[in-house]
């Protein structure tokens, strides 16, 4: 990894800003998420409500990528983003269970413990929702993390989202039942400063 995150909250919002950029995720990278979930420790996946028994196989997880990459974007399962900071992918978000023109589900993760917390979600959240905003063709926004991660409901409350409501529920089929608290940005309001 390039950078020092910590440099970074003392150089500046803007300074920081220029160094993430944030593009659709390519096929050849979809190993990044699939090795994510895999290599995360049980105590980083209870954080994020994530059953390891209910991860699809790595090849499986590819070949749903492959079939889901073919497809034209208005007719994608999952939508995914890489974050890079100085050029290096440093995180990626997704988007599922996604209805064309009307609405979608987001998900988030900084890959190293050490670019979190850093002022990065924040800015890269707001420059995701407004891709996909624009490529979904969505009028509404949604990210259902656990109620008891802190990092991403701070962090969604920071980019702009408003609070709905906290429920028990499954959000996604890698998940165990938790309380989750759902998020929502309107598309007349995304911000993408
Ligand atoms: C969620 C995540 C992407 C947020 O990115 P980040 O760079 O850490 O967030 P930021 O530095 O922009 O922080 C945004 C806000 O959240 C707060 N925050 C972030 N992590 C926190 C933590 N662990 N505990 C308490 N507050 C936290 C920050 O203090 C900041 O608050 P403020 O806006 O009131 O100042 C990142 O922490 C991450 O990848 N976490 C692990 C994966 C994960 O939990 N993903 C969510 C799945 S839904």
């Amino acid at each position: 990894m390039t950078g020092d995150p910590t440099s970074l909250a003392d150089s500046g919002v803007a300074a920081q800003r220029s160094r993430l950029r944030v593009r659709e995720m390519q096929l050849s990278e979809v190993g990044i998420r699939i090795d994510y979930f895999h290599d995360a420790s049980d105590d980083h996946l209870f954080i994020l409500g994530v059953d390891r028994a209910l991860l699809p196989s790595r090849a499986a997880w590819r070949e749903f990528y492959e079939a889901d990459y073919a497809r034209p974007v208005r007719d994608r399962e999952n939508y995914s983003l890489a974050w890079e900071f100085d050029d290096q992918i440093v995180g990626f978000s997704s988007a599922d269970q996604i209805t064309f023109g009307e609405q979608a589900f987001m998900h988030q993760h900084i890959l190293d413990t050490s670019h979190r917390r850093s002022g990065m979600g924040t800015q890269f959240l707001r420059k995701s929702a407004a891709i996909y905003f624009q490529v979904l063709k969505l009028r509404r926004l949604y990210c259902q993390p656990n109620a008891f991660n802190i990092a991403p409901n701070r962090t969604l409350q920071s980019a702009g989202f408003c609070y709905v409501f906290t429920q028990q529920m499954v959000p996604s089929p890698i998940n165990f039942p938790q309380p989750v608290t759902r998020w929502m940005m309107d598309g007349r309001q995304p911000d993408t400063a």
